[in-house]
């Protein structure tokens, strides 16, 4: 079907048709929690309708922001090649590593390079078959790595190249693959880039950022920054203003210049060849931001709490820029130092695979809805091989930074529509915890964690949705071990820029002490980054660690976890286990099985004639166990009896 503009005249039924316009309809009722049913309602209305019956709400130009977002993405078609043979990833379990609090060998209490290598053998029993490291390149750290002073350079703090190459094969030998993290929407303003930029800023360098002329006082355009404030820095020494979309000296990179790309596709080259098996993009759907930079709209600005992002969330040129990478950057055009050995069927190693001869390209893609996603990853089109989808992350209405506890019904629902919408050449990641969020196992149990038998049980009823799902499960430090979030106290307790600055915005704005520190104890991002409890103590030894945790609950350390065949360790490496001999749970196709039971989440997985039952409690009370046909037999859990525990989670085999 040829793709149709749309006008004032078309209809909501219309926008909803098109992908760009169902994932914007989709984040808006998510955001504002209004039911979808309200979009059936109005299907048959027209836009110029609704745009006078709303914009006492809206303002102007908010039917004509959305017609223009709709209109960029003309007619892509979405019948990609299925990938064949299965791409590894698709099989493969993801662990992500915050490497500054993963574990510390010398005690700066920094996490480090050869604290990793020291723990390989924790992530290979566990079953991990590709590593993901957050950011070990070189940086001032105001935001944790996510600002890169040089990309060719190992922090000094976490350790050397040579450790780096030493990790790399570490994990090899072990039958690992290993990524990292690409920060490459923005460098430092530390880079010597941008340091060249300043200088003269009219030569090569200062092209290779936003630097626009202006007047000290006011910002180039309205778009404020995802850590506070405007998005722009004025640079007196320049007489310029920078955009960041994140902290001040995070400094967008300007990708329409060919230079820019060049240099981010030869970073890429230059680390496939080291060895590494491909990147994480940080945020890389904003990278095109469009000519003129044009204002936000203050509508979608107030409603998704920042100004501007309808304008680069999936930018004019994203897919040219992302074709380019992968060309340029992500295939192999010269061997790599090593390659991860081959994991044989007894579970013993053979020989290195060959080469794989384009990287993984797993990208941050914080924004984008169902349909955007499957344009951006979708098999065949050449972009993404993998992209997060974030609205499984809070219940529609709330954001983050909202006190509440996680209603599991949308888990289920969260999966249900997001595996209706792919046709066979999707695949998607599954993911629940990372580093910017609070940890998932608290949102769902509310403070009941605090009994240790709510958090095993709630800990291993996200471990068997995660790792059963239809997709990648990328687990994060931690999970393993049923982490929870932490009991700060103080804003003085915290270290992220992001916390930090939120914690002054409020103050300055009038918000009063409880309300402001309920709001930042929900969405603190360090609740997930303390250190990774390998010992009871917990912490980094004798060292002080650089943030600390606040959670000495027995049982939850890994010294504590991995002896015990009971635990919440031994249920991931079980489960993980179990993937791995049955393709069924991996490729098999996914049944829903009475979904519209409320509180029960139950799914089959079958190939090839071989069939698995996943079936949860979500909720804190004992439940009847529905009647199902067939002779099922536990496998992971139980026993199934007639009555299900709360929070009970159990895999078995229907024979
Ligand atoms: C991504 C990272 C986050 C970082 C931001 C800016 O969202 O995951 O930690 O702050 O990008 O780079
Ligand atoms: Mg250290």
């Amino acid at each position: 079907m040829a793709f149709q503009p749309l006008t004032r005249r078309s209809t909501v039924r219309d926008v909803y048709r098109t992908a760009v316009g169902r994932d914007a309809i989709d984040k808006l009722l998510l955001q504002s929690g209004v039911p979808r049913a309200a979009v059936t309602a109005a299907g048959p209305l027209r836009l110029s309708l609704i745009d006078r019956l709303t914009s006492r709400y809206t303002g102007p130009g908010f039917i004509d922001a959305i017609i223009k977002l709709v209109n960029s993405e003309a007619d892509l078609p979405l019948e990609g090649l299925s990938p064949d043979p299965v791409p590894w990833w698709q099989e493969a379990v993801f662990y992500q590593i915050y490497p500054r609090s993963f574990a510390d060998s010398d005690g700066d209490g920094i996490g480090d390079l050869r604290g990793i290598i020291s723990h390989l053998d924790h992530l290979a029993d566990l079953g991990v078959d590709c590593v993901w490291l957050s950011p070990i390149f070189d940086s001032p750290n105001q935001d944790m790595g996510y600002d890169v002073r040089d990309y060719r350079t190992v922090m000094e703090e976490m350790g050397t190249l040579e450790d780096l190459d030493e990790l790399i094969r570490g994990c090899h030998e072990r039958g690992m693959r290993i990524i990292l993290d690409l920060v490459v929407n923005h460098t430092s303003d530390q880079h010597a880039w941008f340091q060249e930029a300043l200088l003269d800023p009219d030569g090569p360098y200062g092209d290779y950022y936003f630097l626009e002329r202006g007047d000290p006082k006011t910002p180039p355009n309205n778009w404020t920054s995802f850590f506070s404030g405007p998005a722009w820095r004025w640079f007196p020494e320049a007489g310029r203003w920078a955009l960041h979309l994140f902290a001040d000296g995070q400094m967008d990179l300007r990708w329409d210049n060919p230079d820019v790309r060049r240099e981010v596709a030869d970073i890429v080259g230059w680390w496939l060849e080291r060895g590494i098996d491909g990147f994480r993009l940080d945020v890389i759907n904003y990278i095109s931001k469009p000519e003129g930079l044009p204002d936000g709209n203050a509508f979608v600005g107030a409603l998704m709490g920042f100004v501007g992002v309808e304008h680069y969330f999936y930018g004019p040129r994203l897919g040219e820029f992302l074709r380019g990478l992968r060309r340029d950057g992500f295939t192999r055009d010269r061997p790599p130092a090593s390659t991860p050995r081959r994991r044989l069927e007894d579970g013993t190693l053979g020989d290195p695979l060959p080469p794989d001869p384009v990287g993984v390209m797993v990208g941050e893609t914080p924004g984008v809805g169902v349909q955007l996603g499957r344009l951006l990853s979708g098999g065949g089109r050449d972009q993404l091989d993998l992209i997060f989808n974030f609205d499984v992350l809070d219940t529609p209405g709330h954001t983050r930074w909202d006190d509440y506890v996680y209603d599991p019904e949308y888990l289920k629902r969260f999966y249900r529509t997001y595996l209706s919408e792919l046709s066979p050449n999707d695949w998607i990641a599954v993911f629940l915890d990372n580093h910017d969020n609070p940890r998932m196992l608290s949102k769902l149990a509310g403070g009941a964690e605090r009994d240790p038998a709510v958090r095993t049980a709630v800990g291993k009823l996200l471990a068997t949705v995660q790792l059963t799902m239809r997709g990648t499960p990328f687990l994060y430090q931690g999970q393993e071990l049923a982490a929870v979030n932490q009991g700060f106290e103080h804003i003085d307790q915290l270290r992220d820029v992001e916390s930090v600055n939120r914690h002054a915005e409020l103050l300055a704005e009038g918000v009063g002490p409880r309300a402001l520190w309920r709001q930042i104890l929900a969405g603190s991002r360090d609740h997930a980054r303390v250190p990774m409890r390998w010992t009871r103590e917990g912490g980094f030894g004798d060292a002080v660690a650089w943030l600390e945790g606040h959670d000495e609950t027995p049982g939850f350390s890994a010294a504590e976890q991995v002896p015990d065949p009971a635990s919440v360790y031994a249920w991931h490496r079980d489960l993980i286990a179990l993937r791995r001999h049955h393709r069924a749970l991996t490729l098999g196709d996914l049944t829903w099985v009475r979904p519209e039971l409320k509180g029960y989440l139950a799914y089959e997985r079958s190939l090839d004639g071989e069939r698995f039952l996943i079936e949860t409690n979500l909720s804190p009370k004992q439940r009847r166990r529905p009647k199902l046909t067939g002779r099922i037999v536990p496998v992971l859990g139980g026993p199934r009896e007639s009555t299900m525990r709360p929070w009970e989670a159990i895999v078995s085999r229907i024979d």
